[in-house]
């Protein structure tokens, strides 16, 4: 497999095995609330206790967690890719950063960051968001949001991402069900661009048969034997 310029897009199950919930299926993050229920702007504005509490919990989990293998070896694959590189990713933790990645984009959001609007400014925010803090942009009390991308919503970055896919040799989709656009149609703009596909999933997923290479296993194993392959036939070129 030769490659210049390298798209990656990560899902939730890139995390996984750092111990945070994916989505969907047995025991995944929206078994017990429904997706409208938290992951909408009219929860927010309907019940805005309800939906601060889900994303307050969720960020405090990111202190107990810890990049994985996989992280690891993507953070690597940035470090010492000499190409093009762009890591996208849907997930809101902030493991590809520990981890040590630089070429990357959330284009979910991220739960490390808070939202006020009022003033529009976007801040780092570690603590809760309920009991309405004050913007440390403007000082407005209770205007606060998770800068998260719910359903509804538009992704961010989508004009700088679909540019490196529309120039990409290669793209690998790792550890997503393929069920939520725009990320599942990913896939076709890097086909279309003549870039060879490959997915990293522990089952083949919903766009599986879209990509020239399916790798069924855990990330934390098939990832980093894939940065070895890479950067090795690269060292070897
Ligand atoms: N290694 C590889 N793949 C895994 C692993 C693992 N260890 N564990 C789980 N998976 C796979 C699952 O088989 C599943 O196909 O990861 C995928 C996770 O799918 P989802 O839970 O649907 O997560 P994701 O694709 O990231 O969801 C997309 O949906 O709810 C929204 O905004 C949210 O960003 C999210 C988007």
């Amino acid at each position: 497999m030769k490659a210049e310029r390298i798209v990656i897009l990560t899902g939730a199950g890139v995390s996984a095995e750092s111990g945070v919930p994916t989505f969907r299926g047995p025991d995944g993050l929206w078994e017990g609330h429904r997706v409208e229920d938290v992951a909408t702007p009219e929860a927010f504005a309907a019940r805005p206790g309800v939906v601060q509490a889900f994303y307050d919990a969720r960020r405090a989990r990111l202190a107990e967690v810890a990049p994985n293998a996989a992280h690891d070896a993507l953070a690597r694959l940035d470090r010492e890719w000499p190409g093009e590189f762009l890591l996208v990713t849907q997930n809101v933790d902030d493991l590809h950063e520990r981890a040590g990645s630089r070429r990357l984009l959330h284009m979910h959001g991220e739960l490390k960051s808070a939202w006020c609007l009022a003033c529009g400014a976007r801040s780092p925010w570690e603590g809760p968001l309920a009991g309405g803090p004050a913007c440390p942009a403007c000082g407005a009390k209770g205007r606060m949001r998770p800068d998260i991308v719910w359903f509804g919503e538009i992704p961010y970055h989508l004009d700088a991402i679909d540019q490196a896919l529309a120039a990409c040799d290669l793209f690998v989709a790792i550890g997503t069900s393929g069920l939520v656009y725009p990320a599942a149609g990913f896939v076709e703009t890097a086909r279309f661009a003549g870039a060879y596909c490959i997915e990293i999933n522990l089952e083949p997923s919903d766009m599986a048969s879209r990509f020239h290479e399916q790798r069924t296993g855990p990330a934390g194993r098939l990832v980093p034997e894939l940065v070895e392959a890479l950067l090795s036939a690269r060292a070897a070129a």
